[in-house]
């Protein structure tokens, strides 16, 4: 009886598995039929939005598989129907675009959004702005970046959501769930390592330890891969040597094997072709062997594909069953966002969202916003008094400039700019606008005169500073991070009225602002805060909102500080005492006289901001953190051990406001070095003013592992695991707390 039952369970496994999904066999079916040509056509991504003439008469040959940078409903179904109707299989292109916080309603910047601390607030922008970008025509989008960075000093730290694993890996998500919701693909990159650019300059090499690869850099994309990213984008730099294009490693011992991903991995812009300049190719023949073999699928913009990919079948240097299955993932994607049915997009209806962005736009904002100081000049009291306010400085009034880097489609005739929100509110106070400065590279100090001559006049200054737009994002990296142009004059200038100067920075990056902080009575770090700034700030500096930002990202005190992270080492000689500066050093003093810790002479080891710092209109007072083992079988070789974590939170204050209360924990000893404290939670919490509430959190022993190192000889292995060892948590308000 038992043999019969036995056979008959295996035949329905064994038919369970061959029968393949209708995607499997639609993917197959159509495979079956394709010539190489038409394969590797597939794998082919370019811009049509120059060289027009040629690239049109590729995807009419059907050489081409993705078009980007194409807008439009008209446009797209324009080329759409080149590759549909003209080519002998009719397979659909699929449009893609670089829409990174919005598309032509701008939210702030992904650093902006990251400063929310909100995932649930970034989901819904992310599904309005796949709503928007859909209905133009736009399939798959170029986002979200998820880079953690700790150096300011690189451009494109304004496209991710800051320094933390952790709070990049959920903001991530978070995009992911709102584009695919919607039915856009996204498409996490840069895959990997990107943000490590030595030097903070862009494209640059990265050298980072398989561990810290592990632990700090990956999280996100798995993140993201876990939320069903249908896209990955390789990243520009080489990774210990060798570019993420040509990286098996990251794009199949990882991302395929490991992580059993089937997104796709397309190139960055001509990040194949590359790899000759990276001195890895002789020629792009040869970039084209290495891309193929570490199976980059799709070639953005590079042509190495359709140049040399039949070449290298023919030469038996390249497998067409590596192609297939290259292809299988673009025919997949195209698949799963039902281009086979519906490869048109409606041209007479696009979505109108502007009622919706209105709140949305202005909620992100305003949640974006971090407020650093306020010696109690703020909220501005705008209910029963005249107040005489002066609106100054280079971004008051910059309907572009407060987008922010990456918005190729941004609308700025919609934008709102803190001058227009503020005349538009019929109040008490009286509005003088004198910009003083023109742009935030503007050295001319004739209109600071001005500037500083209306304030002279007002109660309260408002000093609108940062940088333009341009000053951040690819390739804009810095290496002097205080304001641009003469805005710190200006600060100076403005601070010897004597008239109260609030300071609202908006800037893609942190900025090494302590002079300024110093000379301010309140400071407001908004980022880049997109279409609706304007509003957002009227509302936050008047107290209709209450600043809820907290910072995603370590603020130095200065360049020379940089990296500097609040997850770092403790070092065997951490600089506990405030170390004797530079200028305290005895003349001809004895060498080891002063001491020897890991300090600088110029500046203390503290930054100018922690990270997850942010204030309120409100106080929060934070119970004591108490901590109970949830499962802790002691006999067990590995670690076992839960924790439920917890903290009584009371709003203190008099405004009802939202609190971000951290959890940072920290392994007191270990196979390998641990980070002083790791963020390990987070809850927004929504808080009326004299109520309290119980933070818990869980963690797992699964929260609480790293990636573990040993060679032998060599040969060294890595592996996840959490040790059995001590741990202390805390609840806090920001990373600035000692475990
Ligand atoms: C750029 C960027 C990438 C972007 C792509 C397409 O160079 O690195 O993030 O999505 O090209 O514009």
């Amino acid at each position: 009886m038992k043999k019969s039952l036995l056979l008959s369970f295996c035949f329905l496994l064994l038919l369970s598995c061959a029968k393949k999904s209708a995607e499997d066999q639609f993917i197959d079916n159509l495979l079956s039929q394709m010539t190489l040509e038409e394969k590797i056509g597939q794998m082919n991504q370019l811009d049509p939005s120059w060289n027009a003439e040629e690239k049109e008469a590729l995807i009419r040959e059907g050489k081409v598989g993705s078009i980007f940078n194409v807008v439009g409903a008209k446009e797209v179904n324009r080329l759409q129907r080149m590759a549909v109707e003209e080519t002998r299989l009719g397979i659909p292109l699929v449009a893609a675009r670089d829409v990174i916080h919005g598309y032509h309603h701008i939210y702030p910047i992904p650093l902006g959004q990251g400063a929310t601390w909100n995932p649930d607030l970034v989901e819904r922008a992310a599904q309005l702005t796949a709503q928007e970008a859909l209905s133009d025509g736009i399939r798959w989008a170029f986002s979200p970046m998820v880079d953690v960075a700790h150096d300011p000093r690189w451009g494109r730290v304004a496209e991710g959501y800051g320094e933390d694993p952790l709070l990049t890996s959920t903001m991530g998500a978070a995009v992911v769930k709102g584009y695919q919701a919607e039915g856009m693909a996204a498409c996490v990159k840069h895959f990997a390592g990107y943000s490590a650019s030595e030097g903070g300059r862009d494209y640059n090499t990265t050298w980072i330890p398989e561990t810290q690869l592990r632990d700090i850099y990956l999280p996100p994309f798995k993140a993201a891969i876990e939320a069903g990213a249908m896209s990955v984008m390789c990243s520009f730099n080489a990774l210990n040597g060798l570019p993420s294009s040509a990286n098996p490693h990251l794009n199949i011992d990882i991302l395929r094997n490991e992580w059993k991903s089937d997104a796709l991995l397309v190139s960055d812009w001509g990040s194949g072709s590359d790899l000759v300049p990276h001195g890895l190719c002789a020629d792009k023949k040869e970039a084209a062997l290495r891309c193929i073999n570490a199976r980059m699928e799709m070639d953005m913009q590079g042509n190495i594909y359709t140049d040399y990919l039949a070449e290298l079948v023919s030469e038996g240097k390249v497998k067409e069953s590596q192609i297939d299955e290259c292809v299988r993932s673009i025919l997949r994607l195209k698949y799963r966002l039902g281009l086979f049915d519906n490869p048109y997009v409606p041209e007479e209806n696009q979505t109108d969202i502007s009622a919706a962005f209105a709140e949305l736009g202005t909620k992100v904002a305003e949640e974006s916003a971090v407020l650093l100081k306020n010696n109690g000049v703020l909220p501005l009291n705008i209910k029963h008094s005249t107040l005489n306010i002066l609106i100054t400085g280079p971004l008051a009034h910059q309907k572009k400039e407060q987008l922010g880097t990456w918005v190729f489609d941004g609308d700025t005739s919609l934008s709102v700019t803190p001058l227009m929100a503020f005349n538009s509110q019929h109040s008490t106070f009286n509005i003088i606008f004198e910009p003083g400065l023109t742009y935030s590279r503007d050295k001319s100090k004739t209109g600071i005169q001005k500037a500083v001559k209306a304030a002279k006049k007002a109660d309260v200054v408002l000093f609108f500073c940062g940088e333009e737009a341009i000053l951040s994002g690819e390739a804009r990296c810095r290496t002097d991070l205080n304001l641009p142009g003469a805005q710190s004059e200006m600060m100076d200038a403005l601070a010897a009225t004597g008239k109260p100067v609030v300071m609202i920075v908006m800037a893609g990056r942190p900025l090494t602002i302590g002079k300024q902080v110093e000379q301010a009575a309140a400071v407001l770090y908004a980022f880049h805060g997109g279409t609706m700034a304007g509003p957002a700030l009227y509302n936050l500096l008047t107290g209709m909102a209450v600043p809820s930002g907290r910072l995603p990202i370590t603020f130095p005190k200065m360049v020379g500080q940089i990296p500097l992270y609040y997850n770092r080492h403790n070092t065997g000689r951490p600089s506990y005492d405030p170390p004797m500066l530079i200028d305290e050093i005895p003349i001809g003093c004895p060498q080891f006289s002063i001491g020897q810790s890991s300090y600088w002479l110029e500046t203390p080891t503290e930054p100018l901001f922690p990270f997850g710092f942010g204030l309120s209109y409100t106080t929060f007072e934070y119970g004591e953190t108490t901590i109970d083992t949830i499962v802790n079988d002691q006999q067990s070789s590995i670690n076992r051990t839960s924790y439920l974590v917890q903290s009584s939170i009371k709003n203190t204050g008099n405004y009802d406001a939202y609190e971000v209360a951290q959890l940072y924990a920290h392994q007191l000893s270990g196979d390998l070095v641990r980070p002083i404290k790791e963020l390990k939670g987070f809850q927004k919490i929504f808080l009326p003013a004299g109520e309290s509430r119980l933070v818990s959190f869980t963690v797992t022993p699964e929260d609480l592992g790293y990636w573990h190192e040993k060679h032998d000889g060599l040969v060294s292995q890595v592996w996840f695991a959490t040790d059995k060892a001590e741990f202390k948590f805390k609840i806090a308000p920001n990373s600035d707390i000692s475990l």
